[in-house]
């Protein structure tokens, strides 16, 4: 029996886990508790981890985790930037669920889009109280306008479908530029300055942190509407703020903040939001903010739970314990990747 301590359940994440645990010899310890120093020795006596994205895993985490037994860090995510896999590496493996339904991440981009430019979040309020004006809804056609697209990978990708499938103008910047794609790469000042609409679709690294500040909000074109459904700390919200209160920003789109760890996927709504930079730009009527919630369909549940149990088996019960989708801070560099030897990172 393998044993996981599960951290910060959800109530949407059992049964879909619990369905699969018994045909695979895996025993879950649920946890409503997020991982952090203080919350890392419940792992005790566990093989593994499985964490979600505002899980604590740096280097201290690590130590304790690895001090106590814990041999694998199941992520039930895409993105890791929470994880320090450079201070697993040698000590703990990282796995990760690289897709597990893109298709769910770009359709709430353009459905958060959609609401935003047609001001159906208004008319939605409105109409439920028999308040059937239009005054102030007007909204702008999509068709025709240019969409710039930062980061094409699997969700980006899918998002330039659908802009397309609205007859947009698509233009893109990419560090590692699709060949034969068909897509139009540009660089990144020059995406700024043409874009109608912004959607960003790259992970958050150390040279992507704040790509959206107000440098680059100076460069972009009055009336510009943003999307972050990727992650919060790729915009500056100070200066998504100011952008926004100084008309710049016709309206922003956000599914990830980058304080968002404390609040985001938590019921806080009889409590006072100690995040006065949340709370102005949830007050404005041209942001929108959904709750880390783009991931969230049936089918993505279903394959994330998939996956995780996939790669926790693997890992535990191949006889080399190679992990498809292992992760470390050397992969990609085709000298040093062992994974592409099929082999374990380390
Ligand atoms: P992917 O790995 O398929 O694509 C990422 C793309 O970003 C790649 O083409 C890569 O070359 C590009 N990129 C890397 N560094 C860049 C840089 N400095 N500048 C511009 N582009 C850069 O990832 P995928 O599956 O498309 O996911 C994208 C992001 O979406 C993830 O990193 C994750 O943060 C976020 N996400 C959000 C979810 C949500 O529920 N809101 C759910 C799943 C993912």
């Amino acid at each position: 029996m393998i044993k996981v301590a599960f951290y910060d359940t959800k109530a949407y994440d059992k049964p879909s886990f619990e369905h699969l645990a018994a045909e695979n010899d895996i025993e879950f310890k649920f946890l409503e508790t997020k991982l952090n120093e203080d919350t890392a020795a419940l792992a005790d006596g566990c093989d593994a981890v499985c964490v979600f994205v505002n899980d604590t895993v740096n280097a201290s985490v690590i130590e304790k985790l690895y001090n106590s037994g814990v041999k694998l860090i199941a992520l039930r995510s895409a993105g890791y930037n929470n994880v320090d896999v450079r201070a697993a590496f040698g000590k703990i493996h990282v796995v990760h669920v690289p897709q597990y339904s893109p298709y769910a991440v770009a359709e709430h981009a353009m459905a958060l889009l959609l609401t935003s430019i047609r001001r159906i979040h208004k008319s939605y309020n409105r109409t439920r109280e028999y308040n059937f004006s239009l005054g102030g809804l007007t909204g702008f056609n999509l068709h025709g306008k240019t969409a710039g697209v930062i980061g094409t990978g699997r969700i980006g990708r899918i998002f330039i479908d659908i802009c397309r499938g609205f007859g947009m103008n698509v233009i893109a910047y990419d560090l590692f530029p699709a060949a034969d794609s068909g897509i139009d790469y540009v660089s990144l000042d020059e995406l700024f300055e043409r874009s109608d609409i912004i959607s960003l679709h790259c992970p958050l690294t150390d040279d992507t942190t704040h790509l959206i500040n107000s440098d680059a909000i100076d460069k972009m074109k009055k009336g510009v509407v943003i999307v972050n459904t990727s992650r919060g700390g790729l915009i500056d919200a100070e200066a998504l703020l100011h952008g926004i209160k100084s008309r710049k920003i016709g309206a922003a789109c956000l599914d990830v903040y980058e304080e968002e760890a404390n609040v985001f996927f938590e019921d806080r709504s009889g409590h006072i939001l100690n995040d006065d930079l949340l709370s102005m730009l949830i007050s404005l009527p041209n942001v929108i903010v959904t709750s880390h919630q783009a991931f969230l369909t049936d089918e993505a549940l279903h394959n994330i739970a998939e996956t995780t149990v996939s790669n926790i088996t693997s890992f535990f019960n191949n006889d080399d314990g190679m992990c498809n989708n292992e992760l470390c801070y050397r992969c990609g560099h085709i000298e040093h990747c062992k994974k592409q030897r099929k082999q374990r990172c380390f």
